[in-house]
């Protein structure tokens, strides 16, 4: 690691380092590997789901590194099987289980689900504000939320998530999203930071890439450190692995940030589904 990984202070006063690794689609048995590979090249937040699972190869992996269990910043997912509030109970007492450990960091409603459940993400919302009030989640937030399902959480609960983590990279900004975590303190954590390795061909990814000396992966996720989001690349290769850290010792100047800012091609560009449609199965 080239320097230091910057933190973000959340809303709720805790701190996340603004790099991760993160682990979906790593098969389960290859994960406590990958992890301990993470860590000794310096990750120190790693971000999965139940819907990854491979929780327990993250505990495992975790513990085998030797770093006290407060040194890494673990996040998890609630499944989409898992919204009432009974199931989620059951499912975040089996994330804690299979992670092996007391609490978790930051805990995510993975999907908001608005198709189903009657739409009732709120009642969900209202258990992960059990887990958070009893300390087993430390922050609690959510995931692939619209801007109409945050304004329901902050009109009906009186906890705001921490995080809202959505799909961003340079063919997806989701701007209107980002302006309105920014508004109201919600830090925007940027999923498929590199839209899954799609950018990295793109003409004006690999000009500014040879103009600054750095990999077209470095120069994606350099645009997103700018911007304040928090990201996760996923590699199964160290070398990548080590090239997704080198993102402190430069920078890019604004009409470069631009460019790539540009690149956006709405909802054109999604990689996943899109939140407001997507019903939870398969599991993602
Ligand atoms: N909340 C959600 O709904 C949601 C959805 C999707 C993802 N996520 C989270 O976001 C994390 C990252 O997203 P992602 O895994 O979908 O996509 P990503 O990080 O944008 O891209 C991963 C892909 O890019 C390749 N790659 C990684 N670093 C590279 C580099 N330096 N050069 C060239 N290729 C590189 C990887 O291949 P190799 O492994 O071969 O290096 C892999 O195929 C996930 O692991 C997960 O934690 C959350």
């Amino acid at each position: 690691m080239s320097a230091a990984v910057p933190s973000i202070t959340l809303n709720d006063g805790k701190t996340i380092p603004q790099l991760g690794f993160g682990v979906f689609q790593i098969p389960p048995d290859e994960t406590a590997q990958a992890v301990n590979t993470a860590i000794e090249l310096g990750y120190r937040h790693i971000d999965t789901a139940q819907g990854y699972r491979n929780e327990r190869g993250v505990g495992e992996g975790i513990r085998a590194s030797g770093l006290d269990r407060g040194q890494v910043f673990v996040t998890s997912k609630l499944n989409n099987d898992a919204h009432e509030p009974n199931e989620a109970r059951r499912a975040f007492a089996g994330t804690l289980a299979a992670l092996g450990t007391e609490y978790v960091d930051l805990f995510l409603i993975h999907w908001p689900l608005p198709t189903r459940n009657g739409g009732d993400f709120v009642t969900t919302w209202r258990t992960m504000i059990e887990f958070l009030r009893d300390g087993r989640a430390r922050s609690i937030g959510v995931s692939n939320f619209q801007i109409p399902h945050l304004e329901r959480l902050a009109a009906e609960t009186d906890v705001l998530p921490a995080v809202n983590q959505i799909e961003v990279h340079p063919y997806l900004t989701n701007e209107a999203v980002r302006a309105y975590g920014r508004a109201h303190g919600i830090a925007t954590e940027a999923w498929s930071p590199i839209a899954k390795g799609r950018v990295l061909d793109d003409p004006t990814v690999t000009r500014i890439a040879d103009k600054v000396g750095r990999t077209p992966a470095q120069v994606v996720l350099r645009w997103h450190i700018e911007h304040g989001d928090i990201v996760f690349p996923k590699s199964s290769s160290p070398a990548r692995m080590r090239e997704n850290m080198g993102l402190f010792d430069f920078a890019l100047d604004a009409a470069d940030s631009a460019a790539l800012s540009a690149l956006d091609r709405g909802d054109a560009g999604r990689t996943g589904p899109h939140p407001d449609t997507f019903e939870g199965r398969p599991r993602n």
